[in-house]
């Protein structure tokens, strides 16, 4: 027998779409467009997306990939930098089109160079969002050599994030991928106009899977996969109800032999079947009925965009299925589908 959900259409808060040059664009535009009805894109290409005129294009890129009849809405984010211009916030909200900016500590992460060095470079910016309602989303980890890599995201809380929401205390903020119990934490405590993203790896899976039995690259991701408690914390906090906790997927296509490489880059192509595997950790955590609000509600809430109204339905099949090994992508690249050798009971069928 098999069993159906029918929920909102869900949206992705958190997402990389990537670009043409290489084919990853209309990869991951394809599988997102099935089922998510908007999502936040990350700025972080190469070159980043520092400016309106380059959000703009780059919405048009992804406009004219879309599948005819689709009515997926790309929100684009601007890439903060040391000189991003108070002006260039107004011009941001003027737009209509970018809904956030995005803030990477320069070197945390993939392609983020161009990131900030200093958070005190970029009050002025920062004090423009605050005074015209644009969140912040924040990629939480320190850079600073001497932390360890797993206590990244949490010293980052103190040394940065802490004092920021004391000076800008108006200034929404979204913790993109939270990963830590002391996250989570941070999150509840702090005021409504704090929010949090939660990836569906880091709710399925802890450290183990990276690295018992052998170093498995397409689990490697950052903020790094933790232990189990923190994988815990997650997961009470994603099916807790609490508004201030919704869908961001960091779903990150990388190719093949940069995944499968003896330097790995971070990233999990969650895509292919995010919501299902949503569903999946939702399902294992016995709180099915709070998927929709997760999915579906809270981050519109937050944003303060209309909740979608139309709905997709899941079927949870006696059968399961496994991804693709792999999924070709532009010329001679494959992209990796996460997770592999998975049995994922859910689809997506309406
Ligand atoms: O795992 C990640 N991949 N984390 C990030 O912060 C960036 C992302 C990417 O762009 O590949
Ligand atoms: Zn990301």
């Amino acid at each position: 027998m098999s069993q159906m959900l029918t929920i909102t259409r869900p949206d992705d808060w958190h997402l990389h779409l990537r670009d043409v040059n290489d084919g990853r664009l209309q990869t991951v535009v394809n599988d997102t467009a099935k089922v998510m009805g908007r999502a936040i894109v990350m700025p972080n290409l190469k070159p980043a997306i520092v400016t309106v005129a380059q959000a703009s294009s780059y919405r048009d890129r992804i406009l004219s990939l879309l599948p005819a009849g689709s009515k997926f809405e790309p929100l684009m984010t601007l890439y903060l930098t040391d000189k991003t211009s108070p002006s260039e916030i107004k011009l941001a909200k003027e737009s209509g089109f970018v809904k956030a900016v995005k803030y990477y500590p320069a070197g945390a992460t993939t392609n983020s160079e161009d990131g900030v060095t200093d958070i005190k470079k970029v009050y002025p910016a920062l004090e423009e969002m605050q005074s015209l309602g644009i969140p912040l989303l924040v990629h939480g980890e320190v850079v600073d050599p001497s932390v360890d890599v797993f206590d990244r995201e949490a010293v980052f809380i103190d040394r940065v994030l802490q004092p920021l929401i004391l000076d800008l205390s108006e200034m929404k903020v979204v913790v993109e991928h939270v990963t830590t119990r002391e996250a989570v934490q941070f999150v509840i405590d702090a005021s409504d106009n704090i929010g949090a993203t939660i990836t569906v790896q880091h709710l399925l899976y802890n450290r183990n899977a990276m690295l018992v039995g052998g170093i498995r690259p397409h689990f490697y991701c950052l903020p790094v996969l933790k232990r189990d408690i923190h994988q815990e914390a997650l997961i009470a906090a994603a099916t807790s109800g609490n508004k201030k906790f919704f869908l961001g997927s960091d779903s990150a296509p990388h190719f093949l032999t940069l995944k499968e490489n003896s330097c790995g880059c971070a990233g999990c192509y969650t895509a292919m079947a995010a919501i299902e595997l949503y569903a999946t950790a939702f399902e294992k955590a016995g709180a099915i009925d709070k998927l929709e609000g997760f999915a579906s509600f809270y981050g519109a809430d937050f944003y303060g965009l209309p909740r979608n109204t139309d709905k997709i339905t899941l079927e949870r099949s006696a059968t399961p299925r496994q991804l693709p090994r792999s999924i070709p992508c532009g010329r001679d690249n494959f992209i990796v589908p996460f997770p592999q050798e998975t049995d994922i009971y859910w689809k997506l069928v309406g």
